[in-house]
């Protein structure tokens, strides 16, 4: 039996929606070109609130749906022909971080107008929020959106968890799998070096198509098999190992940073591994902390000038706010 996710149910204006960032645990980028990935909704959140108004307008800004890739795609694909409303988004989530600040606010107001439309289901939800967020960034996997509207761990072509929905492209399927909690604390920290998700993409993209890259891809695709295998069965060890080994196949398709590598050696005597999570080219990294030393952690990455966050998974994935 396969996990049901209630829908999103229909109202009218005025909606609020909310949904949570997310954290990559293995397999960013090489998701991209169809190999696995883990990732886990974090309890940061991005609330949108939509209500009737007399011109289109995202937090005061009439000029939102030109300046706003996000915002003009979402009113493109989930609102067309709607009535004009204003849109006001507040955010827990640091943006162009790695930590989903686009697909909550994406999943978030997507949940919003669709339920003004009647309501969606959460299939639908998880495959209309990559097409807005591919239509924003022009490439991408629907990893970060599938996983904030899912919330808790979830692996995209990987693992034996009970399925959840697929999303497609033209190129690609991508399958979504439920992934049990292993119930560990992790730690984020933020270097403070913002980056842009598409360029990012597009150069790892050169780099697998160049020589070399294959092997390089079809050892991303080892390392997220057996890191959705272990996170599901509790195997600290065996998943800091492969946190590594997933850091230096990350260096080498050049998306590391000065800084990241900075912060993960700061962190290196309280964490049993740390790796860029998202993106990369700056961000931020996630860690595993030493049991016990996740406090010393914390203070290691801040001395070192990032911004932490201890986080948990959250169960929540996207969500209308009164339900
Ligand atoms: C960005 O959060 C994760 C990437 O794999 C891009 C994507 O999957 O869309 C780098």
């Amino acid at each position: 039996m396969s996990e049901e996710l209630p829908s999103i149910p229909g109202r009218g204006l005025p909606v609020s929606a909310r949904a949570p960032g997310k954290c990559i645990v293995f397999g960013e980028h090489a998701v991209v070109h169809g190999a696995p990935e883990l990732v886990f909704a974090v309890d940061l959140m991005t609330q949108v609130f939509v209500t009737a108004g007399s011109a289109t307008r995202l937090n005061a800004d009439s000029e939102a749906s030109l300046r706003n890739a996000y915002f003009r795609s979402a009113l493109d694909l989930a609102w067309k022909d709607g009535p004009t409303v204003e849109v006001r988004a507040v955010s827990r989530i640091p943006k162009a971080a790695g930590l989903g600040s686009s697909a909550a606010f994406v999943a978030g107001l997507v949940a919003a107008l669709s339920s003004v439309t009647g309501g969606i289901d959460r299939p639908t939800l998880a495959q209309r929020s990559f097409e807005v967020e591919r239509g924003a960034q022009g490439v991408g996997s629907p990893g970060d959106t599938s996983t904030v509207v899912a919330g808790g761990f979830v692996a995209i072509n990987g693992g034996p968890g009970e399925p959840l929905w697929s999303v497609r492209s033209p190129e690609h399927r991508w399958e979504v799998r439920r992934v049990s909690d292993p119930g560990w604390v992790w730690v984020i920290a933020y270097s403070g070096v913002p980056r842009s998700t598409a360029d990012a993409v597009r150069a790892v993209g050169a780099r697998l198509a160049a020589p070399g890259g294959p092997e390089i891809l079809e050892e991303f695709r080892r390392v997220a098999t057996e890191g959705i295998e272990a996170v599901g069965r509790g195997d600290r060890s065996t998943v800091a190992e492969l946190l590594r080994r997933n850091q230096e196949l990350l260096r080498e398709v050049g998306v590391s940073h000065p800084r990241l590598e900075a912060l993960i050696e700061a962190g290196a005597p309280a964490a049993e591994a740390s790796k860029i999570t998202g993106a990369g080219a700056g961000g931020s990294v996630v860690a595993l902390p030493v049991p016990g030393k996740e406090t010393e952690l914390v203070r290691r990455f801040a001395r070192a000038g990032a911004l932490p966050f201890v986080v948990r998974p959250t169960s929540h994935g996207a969500s209308l706010v009164d339900d």
